[in-house]
Formats: structure tokens, sequence, C-alpha cells
């Protein structure tokens, strides 16, 4: 796919944000990343951005991140002709307009009401795929449904239940779902310092459940459950106002579900099933026995996991550290690729996310080895700031600046980007 127009992605964006600025055309989003983050939190409660912005523990995971970035330099080539360029990138057959995928991220409603249908609608629209994630705001099947044909993959939290995992796999293939990610390091919550300081989990608030609210199997548990005992005694204020908050996340109309006991059963229940720390290797077929999807394994760093995953019968990995949510300390994604790439020989594609905040770091990840970038938190800003707008804008601009990053270093296609475009 040669660009369709002669500017190409990267100088059209350009074009679009000075042109456009003098015919009087309002940029939705901050360029800069550490404005983007600003910008969103102005427009979310302490809580929200404490949720979405922080880490676990003293936060260096997050540091170490950019800091692996900022440790590869692209060397650039030059007098080769970069006029016409192609950014475009192949996976599971099938061709993306840049190396960008929209990491998987929950509790959107945290950013903006509209949530995961926003995102779903911004990255349908750039026909980027949308990892729809398991703790989603949005059920899978309304974000599908805004979709049409751009593609989409569905994030799995293991649950202590294996009805629900099946479930939730037949769900995401019934909704047009190209590839399964099985995220690993997240089988416990981690130590998350802001989260603590404010003492609040959005889950207990029954945000962020709505894959489960929606699922047959999780609402046969709901029911199973509800004529179990309630807590007695008074509530406090505190109590009443969370029941009210999870009572309007239900599903349904408020006033007959706060009589029904199922809005508080069904966090209780998603507290019992939602991850399952005991998960193994052993349990991997379990999965691949029930879906004809690409499987992916989010979360793997470490070389000899890397193998085993491929060995096993994996279709892909994604080297994450959840954006140093869970452990302080850990080692930076950009870090850790290059041994990834080394110990799976090809055998499946190695996608990497965590600090992922511009084009060039696209293209370091694409020189040390992946086949594409997950961008998080920066588009859960632009929703923050602008919705569905703001999340297209990120969107483009990530594209841009990996399409001008690109040529600018001397090469022509995505395919062109190899170990020798940087020094580390
Ligand atoms: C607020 C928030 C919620 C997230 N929720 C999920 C999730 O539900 N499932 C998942 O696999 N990863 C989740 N992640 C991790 C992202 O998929 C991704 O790995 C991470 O955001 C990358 O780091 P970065 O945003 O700093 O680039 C979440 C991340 C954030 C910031």
């Amino acid at each position: 796919m040669r660009d369709p127009t002669a500017l190409g992605v990267g100088r059209q964006r350009q074009a679009d944000v000075y042109v456009g600025a003098l015919r009087g055309a309002r940029r939705s989003v901050p360029v800069d990343p550490v404005k983007l983050e600003d910008a969103a939190q102005r427009k979310m409660s302490a809580e929200g951005f404490a949720y979405i912005a922080g880490g676990a523990g003293l936060e260096e995971t997050m540091r170490a991140n950019r800091a692996a970035f900022d440790a590869v330099r692209i060397v650039p080539r030059v007098l080769r002709d970069v006029s016409r360029r192609d950014p475009s990138v192949d996976l599971f057959g099938r061709r993306l307009p840049g190396p960008f995928l929209l990491a998987p991220v929950g509790v959107l409603e945290m950013a903006h009401p509209q949530a995961d249908l926003a995102v779903a609608k911004a990255a349908a629209g750039e026909g980027v795929p949308m990892i729809f994630s398991n703790q989603a705001s949005v059920p899978m099947e309304r974000c599908a449904e805004a979709m049409g044909s751009s593609p989409r993959w569905f994030q799995l939290y293991w649950s202590t239940s294996n009805d629900l995992v099946e479930s939730l796999v037949v769900r995401a293939e019934a909704c047009g779902c190209e590839a399964i990610v099985v995220t690993l390091d997240t089988t416990l919550l981690g130590w998350r310092t802001r989260d603590l300081d404010l003492a609040y989990l959005p889950f207990l608030r029954g945000k962020g459940i709505a894959q489960y609210t929606s699922d047959p199997v999780f609402r046969r548990l709901v029911e199973d459950a509800a004529g179990e005992p309630a807590e007695r005694g008074l509530p406090t204020l505190a109590a009443l106002r969370a029941l009210v908050q999870l009572t309007r996340a239900y599903p349904g109309r408020f006033l007959t579900n706060i009589r029904s006991p199922h809005p508080r059963t069904a966090v209780r229940r998603f507290l019992e099933v939602y991850s399952r720390p005991s998960l193994t290797w052993d349990d991997l077929p379990f999965l691949r026995e029930r879906t004809t999807l690409p499987v992916l394994l989010k979360g793997v760093l470490h070389p000899d996991d890397a193998r085993r995953a491929a060995d096993e019968g994996m279709d892909g990995l994604v080297v994450s550290n959840h954006g140093g949510r869970q452990i302080d300390g850990e080692i930076a994604t950009a870090a850790a690729l290059p041994a990834v790439v080394e110990a799976v020989q090809g055998r499946i594609p190695v996608l990497l996310d965590s600090g992922v905040r511009g084009g060039a770091d696209a293209f370091k990840a694409l020189a040390l080895g992946a086949t594409a970038v997950l961008i998080g938190r920066p588009y859960v800003y632009g929703l923050a700031v602008a919705g569905e707008r703001g999340v297209r804008d990120v969107i483009r601009n990530f594209l841009a600046d990996f399409d001008l990053t690109m040529g600018l270093a001397g090469h022509a296609s995505a395919e062109e980007i190899s170990r020798s475009s940087v020094v580390t």
C-alpha cells in the first residue's frame, strides 16, 4: 500500500495543523504528550486521573520505560528517495495503516462518559485495531457494532471460572474479534500507591465490569448467589453513596436495581472470579482448544517464557509491563525486547507497549524487532480531553510522527527498518 496522497500521512497531518490554524481550525488535543496528560488531568476527577496515570510503588518502572526508549538512538541514512513512504505493516493477514494498535485499557468511563464506544469509533475511523479490554465500561458487542469491518481484538483476564473464560471467548469471536490477547501480568493487582492513598478502586463502584454484567455465564453466577445473606447493620453515608454509584453502573433501570441484590452481588462475584493467580502453562491448551483465533500472551518479558510460548503454539507476544502499574523496579519493555525477539527467532510476531509516547518510539521498537506497538495512556488522555475526536487526533499524531521519523531516517517503508537503524 503506497501513500494514496503524494504528501503521505505525516505531511498531511502537518498541513492540517499549520494550514488549518490559518483558517481558524482548533486542534482537539495538544500534540506534546506531557501537555496532553496535563490537559487530561484538568478534565478528570482526582480518582480518575490517579487510576489512569498511576503506577506501582515509586513508579520507577514508568520512568524506566521512558529511559529505555531514550537509550535507543536512531541513526539516519541520507540520500535515499523517501518522497513516497509506506508506514503500513502486516499483522495476522491484515494490512494496518501503521505499526499501531490501541492497548486494552479498562474502566474508560473514568476518562469520558462514552468510554469504549468513543474509542471504538475513533479506532474504526482511523483503521487502527482496538483491543477490547476485559475490564471495559461498555460491552464488546456494542463497540463491535460501531466499528463496521474495522479490526478489533479481545483481551482476556483468565477468570477463576473456565465457563466464563469460554463464554467471553465465544462472544469475542461472535463480534468479529480477530485475536485473543491473554494478559498474564495482572493475576494480582499491583501495589498502586496513588489509588491506595485515595482508597479508590473503580470496580468496587461497579465501574469497569461491563463485560461481566453483560455475560450470560456471569449473570448466572450472580443469580445463583443472590439468595446469599446480605450484610447486616446500618449502612454509613459513604456506603450508601457507593451503593448508588454501583447501582447506576449496573445494566437496567435504576429504580429496579436499587431494590435488587444483583448490583451488589455482581461486584462481589466479580471480585471472586476476576483473575486466577494459580494460572500456569498447563491452562493454555484449554483456550487453544476453544478458539481458532490467534492467541497472544501479554506481559512476557523473559526470553525463556517467550521461547516457551512459541513452543506451546501461541501466535504472538506482547512485551509489556502494564505501563508500570504492576511491579515497581521492573525491566523496561524496550530493554527486554531484543532478548525476546532473539528467543522466538521470527516464529511469531512480537508486539510491545509501555511508555510508547511518539512515532520515534514505534520506530525504535520496530528496529529492535517488534512488528507493532500498542498505544496506551496517550489515547486515554485524548479521550478525556475531547472524546472520540480526541482519540482520533492522538492516533493521527502517532501515525504522522512515525511516517516522518521513518522518512527522515532514510526509510521508505516500515519493512526497511532494521536493527542497523538504531544503536543502543
Ligand atoms: C488505566 C489503565 C487500565 C488498563 N487496563 C488494562 C486492561 O484492562 N487489560 C490489559 O491487558 N491491560 C490494561 N492496561 C495496560 C495497557 O494495556 C498497556 O499495557 C499500558 O497502558 C501500556 O503503558 P502506557 O500506557 O504507559 O504506554 C491498562 C493501563 C491503564 C493505564
